[in-house]
């Protein structure tokens, strides 16, 4: 059986492309789109179809084959990922859907979770049918409420129509799926914080190795996909490892959900290929900025900002293009930084962000992030700032950085350090005062 559908859309390789049409956001915004009956209508459930006529691994092949890459920031191959779980080991196998998505910038899943549920749940089956696991498990972000009632139905509705289960679609593989909301915490979108929060356990993250295809959810083999690349399985299997691979560049393959946030005319959410322009996805989609810029974060606040110049403008937005310029792709949340904005100001909210979330479990980040660089941060933009104040944070990020137990510290340094390279006169001209302007802290024993 090929994984073809009778009429698969022309790849699209540039948001120019008359043809573009999205896929992954085809059915956003569409009254009832979240119902199985609407989804059905429209080909939903026919890519799983292929996938149990396929087989196991050949499902495997196609995803390598179609080059996805995983849309929850680091862009790991999925296929490669997918070929990690063990095979007839005898154990229970689990995939989980992380849609936790809460960095700041990021905002592609919750449309996907509230207005295609039906488009993530068969992405699940499909995974789950590959990867030999008969347990799924969607952790959602706590303030998602909107979202978790239509995941909810509809997973309820899948299950009534025999799409859920035990032999599912008359196929032979059983398939159960559960919905856990998260308690907004940050810190549980890390893959193994999560699994911690699944358990029931405190949301720290765990040592890897082992990785969780060895021993994952209770120990178990375990793979964990972002929300908008089960999505894009869907996709794959429906139309082809060809036509996805058709898209993009050559090594970045397919569309991307890209955010655009900050001071432009349309806001939102575009999909279009990887590889498409800072400047096509600003000006030609989102409406074009509304004020002068001065910065560009590519990916989500964990990215390193770059300079609004026309270099950046032309850079494409692909995980290679975008490492060359000297940030990362991430989740293609673009958020826009104004001119007149204090760029110390804006790095301060970003920091006290990761500070907040910051999980305690280990000391640079702790004490590094929650409370030293906040505080340093609060004393340049509340007019204290002293000589060597730059310096100081230049030092507390080299200790942080690398010597922490996960990325949360080192997203933090993004903006910290790629601010600090590009508008050093911003933060030097913070940072003048020869005396601290507040009195000192009495100390004890003066008291
Ligand atoms: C602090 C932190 C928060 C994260 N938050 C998310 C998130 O909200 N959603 C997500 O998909 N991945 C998040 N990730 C990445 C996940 O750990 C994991 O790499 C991802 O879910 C893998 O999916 P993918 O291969 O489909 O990209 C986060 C990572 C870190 C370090
Ligand atoms: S880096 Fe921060 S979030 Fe990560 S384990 Fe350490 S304290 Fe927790």
């Amino acid at each position: 059986m090929t994984a073809v559908a009778p009429n698969p859309p022309k790849p699209i390789t540039s948001g120019k492309d008359p043809r573009f049409a999205p896929t992954l956001y085809a059915h956003v915004g569409q009254p009832e789109s979240w119902t199985l009956g609407y989804y059905r209508r429209n080909g939903g459930y026919e890519a799983v179809k292929r996938a149990f006529g396929m087989g196991a691994d050949t499902v495997i092949d196609e995803v390598k084959k179609s080059g996805l890459r995983g849309r929850g920031g680091a862009g790991f191959a999925t296929g490669l990922k997918w070929s990690f779980m063990p095979l007839n080991d005898g154990k229970p196998h689990y995939i989980i859907c992380n849609a936790d998505e809460s960095e700041p910038g990021s905002f592609k899943d919750r449309y996907l979770l509230s207005e295609d549920p039906h488009q993530l749940i068969e992405g699940m089956i499909i995974a789950g049918y590959a990867m030999r696991a008969s347990v799924g498990y969607i952790y959602i972000r706590g303030e998602y409420v909107h979202a978790a009632e239509r995941i909810n139905a509809a997973i309820e509705e899948a299950r009534e129509a025999g799409l859920l289960g035990q032999n599912v679609m008359n196929s032979g593989f059983d398939f159960q799926l559960h919905l856990h909301r998260g308690a907004g915490a940050y810190i549980c979108g890390e893959e193994t914080a999560l699994m911690n929060s699944l358990e029931g356990l405190r949301a720290n993250p765990r040592l890897k190795p082992p990785f969780p295809a060895a021993a994952g959810l209770y120990g178990l083999p375990t793979t964990i996909n972002n929300v908008e690349t089960f999505c894009a399985a869907t996709q794959i299997l429906k139309f082809g490892a060809e036509w996805h691979a058709g898209m993009g560049t050559e090594k970045s393959k397919g569309m991307k959900l890209f955010q655009v946030s900050g001071p432009v005319a349309r806001p939102g959410v575009y999909e279009l290929p990887l590889g498409t322009t800072f400047r096509e996805l600003i000006y030609d989609w989102a409406g074009g900025p509304l004020e002068e810029m001065k910065a560009i974060i590519p990916g989500g606040s964990s990215c390193p900002m770059l300079r609004w110049d026309d270099k950046t403008l032309d850079t494409p937005m692909d995980y290679e293009s975008i490492a060359g310029a000297g940030s990362m792709l991430g989740t293609g949340g673009v958020t826009v930084i104004p001119k007149a904005d204090c760029i110390v100001n804006a790095t301060w909210n970003m920091v006290r962000f990761y500070g907040h979330e910051s999980c305690g479990k280990c000391t640079p980040c702790r004490e590094g992030i929650s409370s030293w660089m906040t505080r340093m941060y609060e004393k340049l933009v509340r007019g204290h700032g002293q000589p060597g104040d730059v310096q100081l944070i230049l030092d507390m990020s080299e200790n942080i950085g690398g010597r922490s137990f996960c990325a949360l510290a080192d997203a933090c340094l993004g903006p910290v350090l790629s601010s600090i390279e590009l508008f050093r006169e911003e933060y030097d001209s913070l940072a003048q005062f020869q005396t601290p302007t507040y009195p000192a802290r009495r100390r004890w024993k003066d008291a």
